[in-house]
C-alpha cells in the first residue's frame, strides 16, 4: 500500500550553530512531506554517499557574501554529473548581509555538478558578524520559512 519513501540529505557546515539550526528546520519540512532525511555536516560526507539519495538540500554560512571554502571545495570535487537528476534546494544564515549572495552561488556550483535546482532556497538572518560569538538566533517566522523549504521540496521530489 506504500510505496518505499524517498531518501533525502540535508548537508550543512556550521561553526557557531545556525545554519545546523536551520539544517534540522529543513528536515522537519520534509519528514512532514513523508521523506525519508539523514542531516549531515559536509564534514563527514564522504562523496559517494551521496548516490544513496534523490533529494538534497545545502546549507552553509554566509562568508564575505559567500558559501564556506569547505562547502564550495566539496562540491566542487565532486564529478561533474555526480549530482545528476537529484531534486536540490539551498539554505544559509548570515548575520546582516548578502545572505541571498550565498543561495545563488550555491545553486549555481549545485547545478554545475548536474543537480535540478528545484527551489531557490532560504536565507535566515542569524548569528554575529564574523561569527565571533552565537549572536541571535533566527526569527520564529524564518524557521517556519525554512521547515516549509522542506515541506516543499519534498512535493517537488
Ligand atoms: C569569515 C566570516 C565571514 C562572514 N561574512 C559574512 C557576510 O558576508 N555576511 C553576513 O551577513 N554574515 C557574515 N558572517 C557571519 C555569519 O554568516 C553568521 O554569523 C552565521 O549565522 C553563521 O552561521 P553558523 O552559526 O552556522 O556558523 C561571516 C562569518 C565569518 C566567520
Amino acid at each position: 500500500m506504500f510505496g518505499k519513501r524517498k531518501k533525502a540529505l540535508v548537508v550543512y557546515h556550521t561553526k557557531t550553530g545556525h545554519t545546523a539550526e536551520a539544517a534540522e528546520a529543513v528536515a522537519r519540512g520534509l519528514e512532514a512531506g513523508k521523506v525519508s532525511v539523514t542531516v549531515k555536516p559536509v564534514k563527514n560526507l564522504q562523496p559517494q554517499e551521496l548516490e544513496e539519495y534523490t533529494i538534497l538540500a545545502v546549507g552553509s554560512p554566509t562568508r564575505g557574501a559567500r558559501p564556506a571554502r569547505v562547502v564550495k571545495r566539496f562540491i566542487k570535487g565532486l564529478d561533474r554529473k555526480a549530482l545528476k537528476g537529484k531534486k536540490a534546494t539551498v539554505f544559509s544564515a548570515y548575520a546582516g548581509f548578502r545572505g541571498k549572495a550565498t543561495l545563488r552561488r550555491l545553486r549555481r556550483l549545485l547545478r554545475r555538478r548536474g543537480a535540478k535546482v528545484v527551489l531557490r532556497g532560504v536565507a535566515v538572518k542569524a548569528g554575529a558578524p564574523l561569527s565571533l560569538w552565537k549572536g541571535p538566533q533566527a526569527s520564529p517566522e524564518d524557521v517556519a520559512r525554512l521547515e516549509e523549504l522542506g515541506r516543499s521540496l519534498a512535493r517537488k521530489a
